[in-house]
């Protein structure tokens, strides 16, 4: 038996990185699962991983920012997987500016990959959950949503929003049974924290007293909580495998 057997799961940025192993996860846990991913590589792999463990998958070609896409990549988990259980928001990008010379292309880029695409992709499976009564939707968001750093306000504002906006979005849709909640990792060790400067990983790492970037398997098990059963009583909650980054 499986946490997750006869679920259907969406993990949008699962061709790689956290989307990857959340994603594989489920899987392993008993769940059909979609990938929605930029790169059609990275998609397609993961979807092929997931197969491989006997579970039915999807891998979807799509920008998660993009309003069209998003419904064309949902109804085609409604028709080929069915509806959908659990929603994982996990697709992100992250840059680095300081504010002064920050180009407003890279603001916006940031707010539309890390913050619209939790609403586009969170609108598009509530009225099925809402209608059956039950859903997960879990949202990826950052410690530094919660302290911040130097050449990341843009990250940070984007991922303190996906913060609010679960909590809000938690209050909304609690009496039909559809529970909201977010993780809000510490660096982990992934494309996209190997992609930052040497300087900013090392200045990070000195405040994080575990002293290392976590794996994406040390995170992954606190999607897993939050989409099964054992995650009944989570709403509206941010959980933070963070290496004690941040506290709370
Ligand atoms: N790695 C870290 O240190 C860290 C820390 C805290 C939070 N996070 C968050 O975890 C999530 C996953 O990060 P990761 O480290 O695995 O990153 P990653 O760069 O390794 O993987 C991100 C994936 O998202 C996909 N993606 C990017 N933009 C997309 C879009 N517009 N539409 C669809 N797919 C898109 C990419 O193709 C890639 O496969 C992100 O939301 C990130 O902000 C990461």
């Amino acid at each position: 038996m499986g946490k997750l057997d006869g679920k259907v799961a969406v993990v949008t940025g699962a061709g790689r990185g956290l989307g990857r192993a959340i994603a594989l996860l489920f899987a392993a846990e008993g769940a059909d699962v979609a990938v929605v991913d930029l790169s059609a590589q990275g998609a397609a792999d993961t979807a092929a991983e997931i197969a491989s463990r006997g579970r039915r998958s999807l891998g979807l070609v799509g920008d998660v920012s993009d309003e069209g896409q998003v419904r064309h990549a949902f109804e085609r988990v409604a028709a080929e997987l069915g509806e959908v259980d659990i929603l994982v928001n996990n697709a992100g990008i992250d840059t680095t500016s300081e504010i002064e010379s920050m180009p407003v292309e890279m603001w916006d880029e940031m707010l539309r990959v890390n913050l619209r695409s939790v609403f586009l992709c969170t609108r598009a499976v509530l009225p099925s959950m809402r209608r059956r009564r039950s859903g997960r939707i879990i949202n990826i968001a950052s410690q530094l949503a919660q302290k911040g750093a130097a050449t990341m306000a843009h990250y940070s504002a984007a991922k303190a929003g996906v913060i609010g906006f679960t909590r809000s979005l938690a209050v909304e849709v609690a009496a039909d049974g559809v529970l909201v909640n977010a993780i809000a990792p510490g660096p982990l060790n992934t494309d996209l924290w190997r992609a930052l400067p040497d300087s900013w990983r090392a200045r990070k790492l000195t405040e994080v007293p575990l002293g290392r970037p976590g794996a994406v398997e040390e995170v992954a098990p606190t999607a897993l909580l939050l989409a099964s059963a054992d995650g009944s009583y989570y709403l509206g909650a941010t959980l933070n495998p963070n290496g004690g980054d941040v506290m709370v």
